[in-house]
């Protein structure tokens, strides 16, 4: 049974964020908070767009938002994922790509199915795509 107390703080900016959200097109405002291994906080939204293939998830939002202020070398230690209708929520595939960059240890907080899950990534992307 994971603490899921432990995931409040996350999980809280995760939420607050998703006001920010632009999804006019689907309605389905997304949040997204992560932690560094150094102890940072970054937050994203979706950002949707008239095409609609431009859209942004929150997850790499806030990935992409965490790496502008840090550089290529920071690392992700824990991610949470939220979403308005607190309906199921994991993450999508290309953003567990991209979470796997940043992040190979990192922990995903999301609902799943059966409810809130906190999983490796690499559980969620067996065989993350590495160019080494
Ligand atoms: N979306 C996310 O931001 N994160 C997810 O984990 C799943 C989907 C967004 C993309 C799009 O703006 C909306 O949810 C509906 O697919």
């Amino acid at each position: 049974m994971p603490n899921h107390s432990h995931w409040q703080p996350l999980l809280d900016a995760a939420r607050a964020v998703m006001k920010n959200a632009h999804a006019p097109y689907s309605n389905f405002r997304v949040g997204c908070a992560l932690r560094t291994t150094d102890g940072q906080i970054f937050i994203g939204c979706n950002v949707e767009n008239a095409s609609y293939g431009m859209t942004n998830c929150a997850e790499r939002t806030a990935v992409f938002s965490a790496v502008a202020q840090l550089g290529s070398g920071m690392e992700i230690a824990e991610i949470a994922v939220a979403c308005e209708q607190d309906v199921p929520c994991a993450p999508c595939g290309a953003c567990r790509q991209v979470i796997y960059e940043f992040g190979p240890k990192a922990v995903v907080y999301f609902q799943g199915a059966k409810g809130w899950n906190a999983m490796p990534i690499t559980d969620l992307l067996p065989e993350g795509f590495r160019l080494k």
